[in-house]
């Protein structure tokens, strides 16, 4: 598979029948490496409703006629835009065609910009060639990581650095310990000041443990 890092939380996992699309948040980030017409997607699965991570979502869908994956709460309200919505809730997992998705606990909020409640925030296992993908949304360190951690072996683990909305640095690294991913990857970091961070002090320290961290920029794409 493809793994191509959007910036902020958004990745587009693909291979050659499948274009899957995680948080698309495009327009207005300034961190933004394309357009979202740029953007082709299957499926588009969503941790929570926060702009920077609903973001182009809708757009994208309607334009695409993607399958959007989203908490129950957050898939009605995308009802309303006559999208093709799957709904699931935390703990739930579905065997899709391009392979399985679970949503997990996130320690965090979910509003629309207009404040609404949409629901809890999640986290996202995606299996996808064989691959467990953990991407853990927006969520402070929780014990029940371990947990996650242990039920599926995980390959590749998406983790939030940027501290203020979510885990900073240090509980990142104690999350990373947790889990005990074959690879963990630092996102949701250095798009507004207030989430200014370094990813590759990050990366030392989770090398440090012995474990194995990859940066990637903006808009690169690794084969895994
Ligand atoms: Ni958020
Ligand atoms: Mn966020």
């Amino acid at each position: 598979m493809k793994i191509k890092y959007l910036s902020h939380s958004g990745f587009l996992i693909s291979n050659d029948k499948y274009n899957i699309l995680i948080d698309p948040y495009i327009t207005g980030n300034p961190n933004a490496i394309c357009n979202a017409s740029d953007i082709d997607a299957n499926y588009i699965i969503l941790t929570h409703a926060h702009g920077d991570h609903l973001g182009d979502a809708i757009s994208i869908a309607d334009r695409c006629r993607s399958c959007v994956i989203a908490v129950n709460e957050l898939g009605k309200y995308l009802d309303r835009f006559n999208l093709r919505v799957h709904k699931m809730h935390i703990g739930g997992a579905y065997n899709f065609d391009f392979g399985r998705v679970k949503f997990t606990i996130a320690h965090h909020g979910s509003s629309n910009d207009d404040g609404m409640y949409m629901g809890e925030p999640a986290g996202i296992i995606l299996t996808f060639e064989g691959k467990n993908i953990y991407h853990c949304g927006d969520t402070g360190l929780f014990m029940d990581m371990k947990l996650i951690g242990e039920i599926d072996e995980i390959d590749l683990m998406l983790v939030p650095i940027g501290d203020n909305f979510t885990m900073g640095i240090d509980d990142a690294i104690r999350a990373v310990n947790f889990v005990n991913p074959k690879l963990a990857i630092p996102i949701h970091y250095n798009t507004f000041p207030v989430i200014a961070a370094d990813p590759y002090q990050f990366k030392e320290k989770v090398i440090a443990n012995g474990k194995n961290a990859l940066v990637m920029d903006f808009g690169e794409e690794i084969e895994f």
